[in-house]
């Protein structure tokens, strides 16, 4: 089966937003999510100029959008993904 795809905007507005914390991101994984998922910094995604997208900071699994991405809002998104 094909990885989880998750990136994290590493673009200004969202670094400053949060995302410089979830970098750490594949230490929170669950055991059962680490070999699913593959993680990588993205440049800005151009959603914080999208005010239908709520706020920063935004991660995308597998090219959905979060806003407001934390750590259980991505593994929440992550083990839809899976089912
Ligand atoms: S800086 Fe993250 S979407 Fe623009």
């Amino acid at each position: 089966m094909d990885k989880v795809q998750v990136k994290i905007c590493v673009g200004t507005t969202c670094y400053v937003m949060g995302a410089a914390d979830l970098q750490e991101l594949e230490r929170f994984l669950p055991d059962d999510l680490k070999d699913k998922v593959e993680i990588s910094g993205s440049p800005c995604l151009g959603l914080c100029r999208d005010e239908n997208y709520g706020s920063a900071p935004f991660v995308t699994v597998n090219g959905e959008a979060i806003a407001n991405a934390d750590v259980n809002s991505i593994i929440e998104t992550i083990r839809k993904k899976l089912t």
